[in-house]
């Protein structure tokens, strides 16, 4: 329960402070973020930001996920703006929401993930993986409405790098680019290898760098990310993709990555939100079992890459 209390301490505080009544101005000469996150989670995005320093005017997701919504509810009901779900998004919601120069998400990626192979793709209309249309539908009605209005618009989409060639070929035709690929393990102990398309400034050399590996000696390492008063020692230097099921590392070469007492084992919900980048017990809200927090921990976006991302807006938008 204390850990409760200070993990919500952490985030009210900083939020308390950070957030700004729609009524501040900042002082910076940059315009203000105002920023719509599409399959928003647990509220990575939004978290991100406040930790880089951004001075945000309004944030409005879309998520339908009760657990997420309450934890997101938890920790930023005073910053965040919930729309409800994606589909359910219109024009008119558009406009009336006002001018977004920021839009961010990653679609569901059940349906186009290597690990599933029943997964049905991008156009099957029973599944998810068909959510990025509308991803996409928002994406051109915000970005045409901007040129069409001479303002600057920001944005990024997300997905698994191990969906098949056709989708990330379908997907980068609908957005006439190809992706940026960022794996985690740069940034913190875990393999998570995702495509970014995007247009951030100056991505292509954050992305560039880390694809070749220029950037590594000093790359974070699992050791550093296990309870320290357990005498936990690390197996391995770098887990696998941590997914939604507690079985995740159970199996090749992730397999029990932690030696505690002479037994093998595996990771404390808490060292998983420490590899994310997360505080210590963020999901450990209500009543959420250990599943369910892996549940969403484990669809996340990883908070260190998406800050390295977020990062090069610094000289575009105003900072508190
Ligand atoms: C890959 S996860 C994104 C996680 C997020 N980036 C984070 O860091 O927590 C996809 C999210 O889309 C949400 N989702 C599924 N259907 C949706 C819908 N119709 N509208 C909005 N969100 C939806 C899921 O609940 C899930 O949280």
């Amino acid at each position: 329960m204390a850990n409760k209390q200070s993990s919500k301490m952490q985030s009210k505080n900083k939020d308390n402070t950070a957030v700004p009544s729609s009524s501040t101005t900042s002082t910076s000469k940059l315009p203000r973020l105002r920023v719509l996150s599409l399959f928003d989670g647990i509220g990575t995005g939004y978290y991100s930001l406040k930790e880089l320093g951004f001075d945000i005017e309004v944030f409005y997701a879309s998520e339908i996920d009760k657990d997420a919504l309450m934890l997101t509810r938890y920790h930023f009901s005073d910053g965040i703006t919930q729309l409800g779900s994606v589909t359910k998004i219109t024009n008119e919601t558009l406009d009336q929401i006002g001018p977004i120069n920021l839009l961010f998400g990653g679609s569901p990626c059940a349906d186009l993930s290597s690990v599933n192979y029943r997964k049905r793709g991008i156009f099957d209309p029973d599944g998810t993986g068909i959510l990025f249309f509308d991803f996409y539908r928002i994406w051109n009605y915000l970005q045409t409405k901007s040129r069409r209005e001479n303002r600057p618009f920001y944005w990024l989409f997300e997905n698994v790098a191990s969906m098949e060639l056709k989708n990330k070929e379908y997907i980068s035709k609908f957005f006439e680019c190809q992706p940026y690929v960022i794996d985690s393990l740069h940034y913190s102990p875990q393999r998570r290898r995702r495509f970014f398309w995007a247009n951030l400034p100056n991505i292509r050399q954050l992305s560039h760098a880390r694809e070749i590996g220029l950037i590594g000696a000093d790359e974070p390492k699992l050791e550093d990310y296990l309870e320290k008063n357990l005498d936990r020692q690390a197996n391995v230097e770098k887990v696998g993709t941590i997914t939604s099921k507690r079985s995740c590392l159970q199996d090749g070469k992730s397999r029990n990555p932690v030696s505690q007492d002479g037994q093998f084992t595996g990771l404390y919900i808490t060292e998983i939100e420490a590899i994310f980048g997360l505080p210590p017990h963020f999901t450990d809200v209500g009543d959420l079992s250990i599943q369910t927090r892996q549940k969403l921990i484990g669809r996340a976006w990883s908070v260190q890459v998406i800050k390295e991302l977020l990062k090069l807006l610094d000289n575009t938008f105003a900072k508190k």
